[in-house]
């Protein structure tokens, strides 16, 4: 098929809620990291993006709408602390698991009873919603394991010719997928993180909040179905590095320097802060994948505040957990 690029224009995005609503897929910008869309309520065109991206179909989507109030068509749980934290976030960086209404097909859940709903920011994506006149189910537009794409140039490269349109939006100034709060619980649980903290949603709730445990022990099953499989994998091996910032930025210097020596093709991610991290992350695997770098040392950071923990959480991944103290 032959992928359409679309402009943020108003007429490229009628054209591309067109697509939506006759069952296509189109790939969109949003805060986060760009998503490959299909409408949310018809399961050939969820199945038509789990083969666009190669995605294992036990790993469901993440269902975006324009407004807030528009949860109410997909769960009937849409209140208490569910539409406090929506209120004071949305539209935003975070997603909330609910149960679902029999109107969300199990193709779009992964065959689960919940369904995962958020509210974007980014203002071309909410008019896609808002045209389409149905909800969006939308994973991140890279192929399945690669990193997600944070410019649209970045699902040309993973998607190009296996969707029926792209929209050339801006590129994601929070480079790092959003922060998935489970709410069918007595208390809120973060089952992905990212940008939005576990402080912040205790803060807006009134509720304790906490990780699902087995972000931090791999032994146990994840919530979230996708937190189980391989990600953001580059094509090179990668070694984080942990230490104080001077001892890192020294042992990665001294170990480039004689990897190069040895005819090996070195890509160095030194970052001043997680935030700086979460932007670039992604794009700068990529790089390193499309210069043929053979292996990647990277700055590690301490898991001591949220963005931290969320950045490390994908640069973990990225490594295999390959990590050494410096
Ligand atoms: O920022 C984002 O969330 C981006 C943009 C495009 O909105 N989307 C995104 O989607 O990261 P994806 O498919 O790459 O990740 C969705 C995650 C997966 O880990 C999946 O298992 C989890 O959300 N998820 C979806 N529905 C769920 C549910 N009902 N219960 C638990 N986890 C769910
Ligand atoms: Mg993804």
């Amino acid at each position: 098929m032959e992928t359409k690029y679309l402009t943020t224009a108003d007429e490229d995005i009628r054209t591309a809620a067109d697509i939506i609503r006759r069952g296509g897929l189109v790939a969109f910008p949003t805060e986060t990291v760009y998503g490959l869309g299909g409408n949310a309520l018809n399961a050939s065109a969820s199945k038509a993006i789990y083969e666009a991206k190669g995605r294992p179909s036990d790993n469901p989507l993440i269902v975006h709408i324009a407004h807030a109030e528009e949860a109410g068509s997909l769960t009937d749980a849409f209140f208490g602390s569910a539409k406090t934290l929506a209120r004071a976030i949305w539209p935003g960086p975070m997603t909330l698991v609910l149960p679902k209404l029999g109107c969300v097909p199990y193709e779009t859940t992964g065959g689960l009873d919940t369904v995962a709903i958020r509210c974007p920011a980014n203002e071309a994506a909410r008019r896609l919603i808002e045209y389409s006149g149905v909800p969006i189910a939308a994973p991140s537009a890279n192929s399945s394991g690669r990193p997600s794409p944070t410019v649209w140039q970045h699902v040309r490269d993973d998607l190009d010719g296996r969707i029926d349109a792209v929209i050339m939006g801006e590129s994601c100034i929070g480079g790092i997928e959003s922060t998935i709060v489970d709410m069918t619980g007595e208390l809120p649980m973060i089952l992905r993180p990212g940008l939005i903290s576990p402080e912040r949603v205790s803060e807006i709730t009134g509720l304790p909040c906490g990780y699902d445990d087995a972000l931090s022990d791999p032994s146990l099953a994840p919530m979230a179905p996708g937190m189980k499989y391989k990600h953001y994998a580059p094509k090179a091996d990668m070694i984080l590095y942990a230490g104080k910032p001077e001892a890192v930025r020294a042992a990665i210097e001294k170990d480039a320097e004689k990897l190069s020596a040895e005819g090996k093709k070195v890509a160095v991610l030194i970052y001043e802060d997680a935030r700086t991290a979460a932007q670039r992350l992604f794009a700068d695997l990529r790089c390193a994948d499309r210069e043929g770098a053979e292996i990647i040392l990277a700055s590690a950071f301490p898991e001591d505040t949220a963005i931290n923990y969320s950045v490390m959480n994908r640069m973990l991944k990225s490594a295999g957990y390959n990590i050494k103290e410096v």
